[in-house]
């Protein structure tokens, strides 16, 4: 399989990583089938999909016409066997390694044996994921950032057995979809949540110790060396339930106090303050 090979990518999963994915890719004229678990799910994915990419038609990123075209190359589906003809396929489901390797398995069953399956995990094992499938060589981790057809980065994860033809062809991929390519090793975090994570978590903990308050924190990161968002505001952005699952999974495999969860964290998933997604986090947003 080569990179102009490719004219249709699946995307499993229609959240918000999973709608950035399939809008990113249609844009960039491939073909998109996305599935969902249900029709409400499947509808509010769409509907994300089709506000932000009327967001960059209003912003001027992005002409009318385009933006129709790209709409019209996206097909949804309930159906994961409707992923028979898919060249390339993403999984952008719930970050569940049970449900991943199912959802490997049975796409290892459906597509043809070419097809290269690739997980956007921000933390799991790809490795684990290509052992469910009987084509390790051609499973690898493409981990695109928040909002997806905004941010310049596409991290490439090489699992164990990935082969080299397949992670060229995710660089090639990056390229087509517009996206700066860099590659990692399959550990917990790969490059960017490895660096991430623990300033995160570095930044919950001073503001529990009292050194300075949130705002305060986040104009320090933000104008003393120009980050677009605090910590405190991007961590709200991410999620702290997404934060939380990424820490424990790096602290399970590296033993390493950095990526220690501090209480203050799993307090608020525990209470459900979330972040934006929720209204609350460490900030309050109105919709
Ligand atoms: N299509 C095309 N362009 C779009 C667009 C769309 N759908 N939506 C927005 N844009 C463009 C805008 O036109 C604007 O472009 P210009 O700068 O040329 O004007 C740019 O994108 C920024 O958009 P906005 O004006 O809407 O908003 P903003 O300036 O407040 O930026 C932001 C928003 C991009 C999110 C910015 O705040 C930012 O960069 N934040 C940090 C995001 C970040 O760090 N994400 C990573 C999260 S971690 C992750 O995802 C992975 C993980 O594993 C946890």
């Amino acid at each position: 399989m080569d990179i102009n090979s490719i004219k249709t990518i699946g995307v499993v999963g229609c959240g918000l990583m999973g709608a950035g994915i399939v809008e990113t890719c249609a844009r960039a004229g491939y073909s998109v089938i996305v599935r969902e678990v249900n029709d409400g799910l499947l509808e509010k994915g769409l509907k994300r999909i089709r506000a932000s990419m009327a967001k960059g038609v209003e912003k001027g990123k992005l002409a009318q016409a385009d933006m129709d075209a790209a709409m019209a190359r996206i097909k949804g589906t309930l159906s994961l066997a409707d992923f028979k003809g898919c060249d390339l396929v993403v999984e952008a489901a719930v970050e569940n390694m049970d449900l991943k390797k199912t959802i490997f398995t049975e796409l290892d069953t459906i597509c043809r044996p070419d097809t290269i399956l690739a997980s956007n995990t921000s933390s799991l094992c790809v490795t684990e994921m290509a052992a469910a499938t009987e084509r390790p060589d051609k499973v690898l981790g493409l981990h695109f950032f928040n909002p997806v057809p905004v941010m310049p980065l596409l991290e490439i994860v090489r699992a164990l057995l990935t082969s080299d033809e397949t992670v060229e062809l995710g660089c090639a991929l990056g390229d087509k979809l517009g996206k700066t390519v860099v590659v990692a090793k399959d550990r917990p975090g790969f490059i960017a949540n490895l660096l991430f994570v623990p300033y995160a978590l570095d930044a919950i903990r001073w503001l529990d110790a009292g050194l300075a308050g949130k705002e305060e924190i986040d104009t320090t990161m933000k104008l003393g060396f120009n980050h677009p968002m605090g910590p405190f505001t991007l961590m709200d952005f991410v999620g702290l339930d997404t934060l939380l699952f990424i820490a424990d999974a790096m602290y399970a495999e590296f033993k390493d106090s950095r990526y220690a969860a501090p209480p203050l964290l799993r307090r608020m998933v525990q209470a459900g303050l979330f972040g934006r997604k929720s209204g609350r986090g460490f900030y309050t947003y109105t919709k």
